[in-house]
């Protein structure tokens, strides 16, 4: 059929010995850049996204439109799928499966609880069902999250701490993907790597997120809220621009062993890892503002609130040794330098001119 055969251009590599690459959640933010680098390098590369409308569908259209440039197929499909999946890893023996699709968003969990159980649990094991039995056993990359540090306080956090204080049941079922990994690795052998983004923005991100509809109000000229935590300190994150992410991703996939079972079966022991892929440098959001109104030349209506009870986590502040250690992630790109690209890519997208205005105060950014 034609889509077997878009399927299989899309998925043979270019490279001699290069991967072939299932990317789920490939119309989305991360999972659309990570895609385009792999392809970029010669790896074979099939999307699987369900085009869901959590967010602006249209934004997802427009990533697979690029990714269509890149000649990156994307089925349209959901991971609870299993005939789908298991078709998929039939017409194509992948080597690797880079899994970023998810219920994203921590404080969207408190309106639609059954969304994450569904995708980030049922969804995640229905993929490793179908992994775990197909021959060969591709290596697994998959999206943890910062969130599972929860509400536990160690500064920096490192993938020793622990972490049995979810705040936002988004964090307790990325946790719970992190066991259900565990499980798989050890009973059917396949290897698997977890990786803990710390927010992660940039070109083509996520309108759901603070820098995203922060930069979309401002310029718009509406109010915006600004979180505290329950004893009215600043609430800070490890903002992580999305070029470092695709680095650590594919320094993830590079480095991730082969499975030991094929099907079904186990052979020997295979590797399950987990890695923080943070900035290493905390912010906080009242900072983060500040940048967004001297790149937009507009001073933001602010108004802060105390929020103690919507799933977020006082900070976030990653220690990156181990992934540093085993594939040289190193994050290069600071907040003023990442948002400004953000911006660019926003205003260019969205047809907008950043005007400066009375209010207008300039503040130097550059460093
Ligand atoms: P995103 O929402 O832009 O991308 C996820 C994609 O998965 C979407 O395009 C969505 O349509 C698709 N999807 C969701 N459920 C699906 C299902 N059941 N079947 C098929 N497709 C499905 O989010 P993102 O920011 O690119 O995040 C990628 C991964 O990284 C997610 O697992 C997320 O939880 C994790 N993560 C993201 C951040 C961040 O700051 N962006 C931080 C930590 C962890
Ligand atoms: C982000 C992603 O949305 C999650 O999918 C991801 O798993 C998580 O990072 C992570 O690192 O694990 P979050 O840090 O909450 O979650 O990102 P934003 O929604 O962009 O919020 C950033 C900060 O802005 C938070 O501290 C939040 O409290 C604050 N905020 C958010 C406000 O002050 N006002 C708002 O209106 C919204």
């Amino acid at each position: 059929a034609a889509w077997e055969k878009q399927v299989r251009r899309s998925s043979t590599p270019r490279r001699p010995n290069g991967f072939s690459v299932l990317v789920t959640g490939a119309a989305g933010f991360v999972g659309s850049h990570c895609s385009v680098a792999l392809k970029k390098r010669g790896d074979g590369v099939l999307g699987l996204d369900n085009f869901n409308s959590y967010y602006d569908p249209s934004l997802k259209r427009a990533r697979q439109n690029l990714l269509k440039k890149h000649q990156v197929f994307i089925v349209e499909g959901d991971l609870n799928d299993a005939p789908l999946l298991r078709k998929l890893f039939y017409v194509v023996p992948f080597t690797h499966v880079l899994h970023l699709a998810a219920q994203a968003g921590v404080r969207y969990a408190m309106q639609n609880p059954q969304s994450y159980i569904s995708s980030n649990i049922a969804g995640f094991v229905n993929l490793l069902e179908i992994a775990k039995a197909a021959n060969p056993q591709p290596a697994i990359v998959w999206a943890s999250s910062s969130s599972v540090y929860g509400l536990n306080t160690e500064n920096p956090f490192s993938e020793i701490d622990r972490t049995d204080k979810p705040a936002s049941l988004y964090a307790a079922t990325k946790k719970a993907g992190e066991e259900i990994a565990h499980t798989y690795n050890h009973i059917y052998g396949l290897s698997l790597t977890g990786l803990r983004f710390f927010t992660v923005y940039g070109p083509w991100g996520r309108p759901d997120m603070a820098y995203f509809f922060f930069t979309k109000d401002i310029l718009q000229g509406k109010s915006i809220e600004i979180y505290k935590t329950h004893d009215q300190k600043e609430v800070a994150r490890d903002f992580t621009y999305i070029d470092d992410v695709v680095k650590g991703c594919l320094g993830a996939v590079d480095t991730a062993e082969k499975s030991t079972g094929s099907g079904g079966e186990k052979k020997g022991k295979a590797q399950l890892r987990v890695y923080n892929l943070g900035n290493t440098s905390p912010v906080p959001v009242g900072r983060l503002v500040s940048i967004l109104e001297g790149l937009l030349k507009t001073k933001a209506k602010k108004h802060v609130i105390t929020m103690p009870r919507n799933g977020d986590v006082p900070f976030t502040h990653a220690n990156v040794t181990l992934a540093h250690t085993d594939f040289g992630y190193k994050p290069t790109t600071d907040l003023p330098t990442g948002l400004s690209k953000f911006v660019k890519w926003y205003v260019g997208y969205y047809g907008i001119q950043p005007r400066a205005t009375k209010e207008t105060q300039p503040t130097n950014e550059s460093g």
